[in-house]
């Protein structure tokens, strides 16, 4: 069944279609990536899908649970169980852990605290009396991060690049959690350009550009991205096949062309 729907999402910034005619559906209880290079729009979809300002401004439609939320506001797309974790850890100076954590949890309890934090690596006695500051380090106010949505169980949640800024050693914990969202019902959607992240989802989809290229099982996907977007030969030319780029630019493309236009023409109009 699908949760969430974008129904040919157009978002323009500054004249460019920086989300291009973007249809997908995502099923709940599923984990589902979102995999392009730099730039290719995976944030701006993840913000577009939020409400945030600045992503409200779309034509096409975003449907959750049967309904239309694209004129809603993000507190009212919250408050239906939608949650963004930002590729930049948000700061919330000063606000104590266990507060930040139990938010948005409908059970504000220590044992709830404790579990989330046990959840993503950390030990809950150290962190209790601290607070969201500057004294954590990028990679702890990642966790904690997770450890609200762990403890929040939203509907949905968007990861906008869970691994980034976090240890090598930490990186399980966070698949941990998303696998145990997963199971108590939440639909994931993570976002990201690595592809052991991706090794987490069931289904991908692969943007480039503003556009959806494709989309499948996570294993073709895996292989699609591994074998043609890591690295990129063709940054932001979605519609041209690895094999099928030939050995010029996109400018003696269009100057070839126009010479064999002209040629044509030529032969026309000699009969
Ligand atoms: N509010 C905005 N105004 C103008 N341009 C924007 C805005 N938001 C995003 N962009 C542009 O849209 C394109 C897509 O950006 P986005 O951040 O979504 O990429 P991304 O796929 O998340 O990349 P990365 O992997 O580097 O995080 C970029 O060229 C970016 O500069
Ligand atoms: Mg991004």
């Amino acid at each position: 069944m699908t949760i969430l729907s974008l129904e040919h999402v157009h978002l323009v910034r500054e004249g460019r279609h920086i989300l291009n005619d973007l249809s997908m559906d995502i099923w709940q209880g599923h984990v589902h990536a979102i995999i392009g290079p730099n730039g290719a729009g995976k944030s701006t979809i993840a913000n577009t899908i939020m409400g945030l300002t600045g992503y409200r401004d779309i034509t096409g439609d975003i449907r959750f649970e049967g309904e239309s939320i694209t004129n809603l506001s993000v507190s009212e797309r919250a408050k239906r169980g939608i949650t963004l974790v930002f590729q930049e850890p948000a700061r919330f100076e000063g606000l104590p852990v266990m507060s930040f954590v139990l938010a948005g949890a409908r059970e504000k309890t220590r044992a709830v605290f404790d579990k989330s934090l046990i959840m993503v690596g950390l030990d809950p006695d150290k962190y209790r009396s601290r607070a969201v500051d500057r004294t954590l380090s990028g990679g702890e106010r990642k966790r904690i991060e997770l450890a609200s949505v762990y403890a929040m169980q939203p509907r949905l949640v968007i990861m906008d690049e869970p691994d980034s800024g976090v240890d090598i050693d930490s990186i399980p914990y966070i698949f941990e959690v998303i696998q145990e969202l997963r199971q108590s019902g939440t639909t994931v959607m993570l976002i990201t350009h690595s592809p052991e992240v991706l090794r987490q989802a069931d289904h991908a989809f692969l943007v480039c550009a503003g556009r959806l290229v494709d989309k499948g099982s996570m294993q073709r996907m895996y292989n699609y991205f591994n074998g043609r977007c890591v690295p990129c030969s063709h940054v932001g030319c979605p519609d041209r096949e690895l094999e099928e780029i030939p050995a010029f630019t996109n400018l003696e493309m269009q100057a070839g062309l126009e010479a064999a236009n002209v040629r044509a023409d030529k032969e026309v109009r000699n009969g």
